[in-house]
């Protein structure tokens, strides 16, 4: 029986039709603004902020809401929602299928319940605290993968200051030390993925609160783990998201500390050297 859910019963009718929004707009060539020199938005960010946050008000009138496109509504409110109206917005841009909508509900500073909407495949992922996590109606948990060395994992580097982002020294070491890291470009969803257990983990630097909300809930209910690089509890505005399936965390954190000290890490191969060898 699915479980008796207080909010994201009406919050996945909204994001259902966030989503159907979306897709409209995919169908068609939007033209592409910048936020950044790779921060990308579309017209449909904004039209999909519109339509979630006056379905919301609708819904919960003392509800207050912070939208990545600029909604802030501060109340005071014991209740906030996060909204991520189009979450892969490069992908969706570009015309590659990987997008979604995210909602996360935070009750007097705890995360309580989240809805990733895929419009793409049609898959709603919603959890509540307390209450688990399911993808279409059905229950959903944690991978049971147990070693780093045998685990798919999940990353991604953002748009804004990318050129400081040490990621891709993580990418590297633990692409070589996992059965692969996938750059999919929906934070949202990758942390759906965890929770649905398509992902073993998924870290990334400097998400902001609308891309992680909803995840970090569904993670938590389908029985994984949400910290940050050093094993500190996760909360909204940390920089850092490390999530996983528990069983492969103290690893993950190991190799991250590892890395961090620059201790037995695998060379990058040369590109230079690689040429010349091929030259003869
Ligand atoms: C981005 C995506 C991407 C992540 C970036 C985010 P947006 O969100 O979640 O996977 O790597 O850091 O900014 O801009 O498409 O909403
Ligand atoms: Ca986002
Ligand atoms: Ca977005």
């Amino acid at each position: 029986m699915a479980p008796d859910y207080e909010f994201v019963g009406r919050a996945a009718e909204i994001a259902r039709e966030g989503g159907a929004l979306l897709m409209e707009y995919f169908a068609r060539n939007v033209t592409i603004e910048y936020k950044g020199d790779a921060d990308l938005v579309t017209i449909a960010d904004r039209k999909s902020e519109k339509l979630l946050v006056e379905r919301l008000h609708a819904a919960w009138p003392d509800h207050d809401v912070l939208g990545e496109e600029g909604t802030l509504t501060s109340s005071g409110s014991e209740y906030r929602w996060y909204v991520d109206p189009l979450d892969g917005t490069t992908n969706f841009a570009h015309g590659y299928p990987v997008f979604c909508v995210s909602m996360g509900l935070e009750h007097r500073g705890e995360l309580t319940a989240g809805v990733i909407y895929d419009p793409t495949r049609d898959e709603m992922f919603v959890a509540e605290k307390g209450k688990g996590a399911t993808l279409n109606g059905r229950p959903i948990h944690v991978s049971g993968t147990a070693k780093l060395g045998e685990s798919i994992l999940g990353t991604g580097f953002p748009s804004h200051k990318r050129h400081k982002n040490p990621n891709i020294q993580f990418y590297h070491q633990l692409t070589l030390r996992s059965h692969g890291v996938r750059r999919a470009g929906s934070a949202a969803l990758d942390l759906a993925s965890v929770a649905s257990g398509r992902f073993d983990g998924f870290w990334e630097f400097n998400l902001n609160s609308w891309d992680t909300a909803a995840g970090v809930v569904l993670v938590r209910e389908a029985g994984g783990i949400v910290t940050d690089f050093s094993n500190g509890p996760f909360n909204l505005s940390s920089r850092e998201v490390l999530a996983s399936n528990r069983l492969i965390h103290e690893e993950l954190l190991k190799n991250f500390q590892e890395i961090f000290a620059g201790r037995g890490l695998s060379e990058l191969p040369s590109a230079v050297e690689y040429y010349k060898n091929q030259q003869g």
